[in-house]
């Protein structure tokens, strides 16, 4: 059997039909809820396999829970059998978001359905508002919590949240702590940000709002919007401001929260001015030739720790794995500044590593799968 095959019965199992809403889980042996990020990959995937009815629910699916003020929540639950958090809602959602993605996964249906995109434009709008007026400070996006940029115990926040080298019992009760002050604000993005719990400005997310705003701006454009001008008006100015993550001194762009540059930046996130399109091709080139050092140019790249660093960790979620998503922006990056055979070696090593399984994340040393094995976005493998 093709390992596509494979794949797309592991897909099928995931898939769910709930209250008139279709939508696929991260796995169903370990994820059994609607999380959005994953939706949109799945999406992507699926308009990829050219499945355009199934990219079409699960962008539907996800706006179906879309909060009055615009919000997506990141998590919308299968029904109430594990309410582990308390995320201060009544309406079986979290109450924080994840990155950006939707109207990326959005433009990539218009191709083939302009009138289902036509049908949801108002509501994506209403969503890039809600970030723009709740999270952008001069033209960058805050995130409230480490939940929010979808790297959930990724290295960066340790120094963010004064802690050294946290365990994984440690990073738990702070994510808590955090959600809890945040619900005491009455989900006041605003009120919270003031408070300088947890208010950064994380590289990944503002990268990849950059790259959704530009999906904003084609979409508006093909649908006639006159929202046309605003987004591209923000587009112009979040790349401005972006420059703010280049960090002088160690000359790599770093995410910064009010205490300045967070200190450990030796890891993937150096890599994603590509995929914000920040840079020129000359200073691409230099991303890249960084990017094949042996620090990061693994047996398997791309790990999430640069290998050398003190707090690689081969087998640790975000701190040293390889991510199926991660190598899927970087490779899509690569492509668009031309890098094509670097590409297609990230390519063909990712291909390796599902062969063994389609697991949530990967040892960049050995290889070896770790989470569940039916992790439906490592399907990304097949669009890069
Ligand atoms: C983990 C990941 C997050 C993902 C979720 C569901 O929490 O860190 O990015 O959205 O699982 O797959």
């Amino acid at each position: 059997m093709s390992l596509k095959t494979d794949y797309l019965k592991i897909l099928k199992n995931n898939q769910r039909d709930s209250g008139g809403r279709f939508f696929t889980l991260p796995s169903s042996s370990y994820y059994p809820h609607q999380w959005f990020w994953d939706s949109c990959f799945h999406s992507i995937i699926y308009a990829s396999f050219g499945q355009f009815q199934k990219a079409e629910d699960e962008l539907k699916s996800l706006l179906a829970k879309q909060w009055e003020n615009g919000m997506i929540p990141h998590l919308i639950y299968l029904d109430d059998t594990r309410f582990d958090e308390d995320w201060g809602t009544n309406n079986m959602t979290s109450s924080i978001t994840q990155p950006p993605m939707i109207a990326y996964a959005a433009e990539k249906i218009c191709k083939r359905n302009k009138k289902f995109v036509k049908d949801i434009f108002e509501q994506l709008n209403k969503y890039y508002d809600w970030l723009y007026d709740a999270r952008s400070e001069n033209y960058l996006l805050s995130i409230i919590h480490p939940w929010e940029s979808g790297l959930d115990d990724f290295v960066s926040w340790d120094s963010v949240l004064s802690l050294e080298n946290p365990d994984k019992k440690t990073l738990a009760d702070k994510k808590r702590y955090l959600l809890a002050e945040y619900v005491k604000t009455g989900h006041d993005s605003r009120k919270f940000m003031k408070r300088n719990l947890f208010n950064v400005k994380c590289l990944v997310f503002n990268s990849i709002y950059i790259l959704n705003l530009r999906s904003m701006v084609a979409l508006a454009k093909v649908l006639g919007k006159n929202s046309e001008q605003k987004y591209q008006d923000r587009l112009d100015k979040t790349n401005i401001a972006y420059k703010r993550f280049f960090d002088k001194k160690t000359k790599v762009y770093t995410t910064f929260d009010s205490n300045g540059f967070v200190k450990n930046n030796n890891n993937f996130s150096v890599f994603f001015p590509l995929v914000a399109g920040a840079l020129t091709k000359e200073e691409a080139k230099g991303l890249v030739t960084k990017m094949k050092t042996h620090d990061f140019w693994t047996k398997y790249p791309i790990p999430t720790v640069a290998k050398t660093d003190k707090s690689f960790e081969a087998d640790r979620y975000w701190r040293g794995t390889v991510w199926i998503n991660i190598n899927w922006f970087l490779c899509k990056a690569l492509r668009r500044y031309g890098f094509f055979e670097v590409a297609d070696e990230i390519k063909k090593k990712s291909l390796e590593l599902v062969k063994t399984g389609f697991y949530e994340y990967f040892n960049p040393i050995t290889g070896k799968g770790y989470g569940p094995d039916d992790f439906s976005w490592s399907g990304l493998v097949f669009d890069m």
